[in-house]
């Protein structure tokens, strides 16, 4: 049995959670920077790491209180240490080695992808290997073959965006909040598809996805419709619409081909994006058409949180170390990651 905690902080999420090896998840904490930066209408590197200070020893004392532990209890300090901001990932990296360093404890650094890999094992329903996974975040758009936990081969990528990436950026044409896809996701519901936006490289053979073009299309109708200071509210909910369907369209296909291809009957969908409701259910249908079975985190841990960090701690549990020399690795390959041990 291993009691870890917990630390993410690889963007604009301070997140922190204890995982009991036997028990599961014992607490979880979490602050979200949106408000600090939607003032700006997007993520500012150096705000985030300054912010990330100040919230992430309140977080772990928190953490501990709902857990009924004290820090010495700790098996374990796992932290996210790539890919994501460089100063902001350092924050999280010192903490844990430094509290771990203190106590005598070990760390295991963790890659972020593999956290949201795993978060579906958060839920009631867990995947088996091997499993296809389409990850979808703000920094990602990726369908990789899992062979088993820690071999994962990435059949295919965004060229530019990644998807939530392109419900941010439209989002922002709308003048809707940051981070934009859950208000394009709110805003939708009560539109209608009217302007059938392009789904780019729908019909490619490869597995490769591109969402930037989206951005100048949409850009181009707002100013056809006379700006975005004059899109009415039904104009907006149809945008948001039309939106809304071309990246899920496009994530569908290329979900529904890469099955095909690699005859897996086991679909995990992870990241920011899989809380879109719109496309559970198309993947929902595409998996019942298909004899596949599908399994995504919990709706409040698609986003980053510490939950998915102390659960990779748990697997990777037994690479734990007592060197205390840390580093980060903002552009930390997925390809790169080696097996469990
Ligand atoms: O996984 P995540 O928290 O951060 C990264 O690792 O990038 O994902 C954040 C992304 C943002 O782009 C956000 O707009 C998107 O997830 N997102 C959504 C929804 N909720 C969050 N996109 C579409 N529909 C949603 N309901
Ligand atoms: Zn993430």
């Amino acid at each position: 049995m291993a009691l870890i905690l917990g630390i993410e902080t690889s963007c604009d999420e301070t997140g922190v959670a204890i995982f009991d090896s036997n028990k599961g998840l014992l607490a979880n904490t979490l602050h979200s920077q949106i408000e600090l930066h939607n003032l700006y209408g997007g993520v500012v590197p150096e705000l985030a790491s300054r912010d990330h200070i100040t919230r992430i020893i309140p977080l772990i004392e928190e953490c501990l209180k709902l857990a009924k532990l004290t820090i010495d209890t700790i098996d374990a300090f796992a932290y996210t240490a790539g890919p994501g901001l460089n100063g902001a990932l350092l924050i999280g990296a010192s903490v844990a080695n430094g509290i771990a360093y203190s106590l005598g404890k070990p760390v295991i650094p963790i890659h972020h992808l593999e956290g949201h890999l795993l978060s579906p094992l958060l839920s009631n329903e867990q995947p088996s290997t091997p499993f296809l996974a389409l990850l979808v975040s703000g920094g990602h758009s990726q369908l990789i073959a899992v062979e088993e936990i820690g071999k994962y081969t990435v059949l295919g990528d965004t060229l530019d965006d990644a998807a939530g990436e392109a419900f941010d950026k439209t989002a922002k044409m709308l003048e809707l909040p940051y981070p934009g896809g859950k208000h394009i996701a709110q805003m939708a519901k009560n539109g209608e598809d009217v302007y059938h936006l392009p789904r780019p490289m729908l019909n490619s053979k490869t597995l490769e996805m591109s969402f930037s073009g989206l951005k100048t299309a949409v850009a181009v109708l707002i100013q056809k419709l006379g700006g975005a200071n004059n899109l009415d509210n039904t104009i907006k909910h149809n945008l948001a619409k039309s939106i809304e369907e071309s990246i899920t369209d496009v994530l569908v296909r290329k979900t529904h081909d890469a099955l095909q291809q690699t005859g897996i009957k086991n679909l995990v969908v992870s990241g920011g994006v899989s809380a879109n409701l719109t496309l559970r259910k198309k993947l929902s249908r595409l998996v019942q058409e298909n004899g596949v079975m599908a399994y995504y985190p919990p709706l409040d841990l698609c986003t980053d949180n510490g939950a998915m960090i102390a659960l990779a701690g748990v697997i990777r549990y037994n690479q734990r170390i007592t060197q205390y020399d840390f580093n980060v690795n903002p552009r930390w390959k997925l390809s790169k990651l080696g097996p469990v041990v």
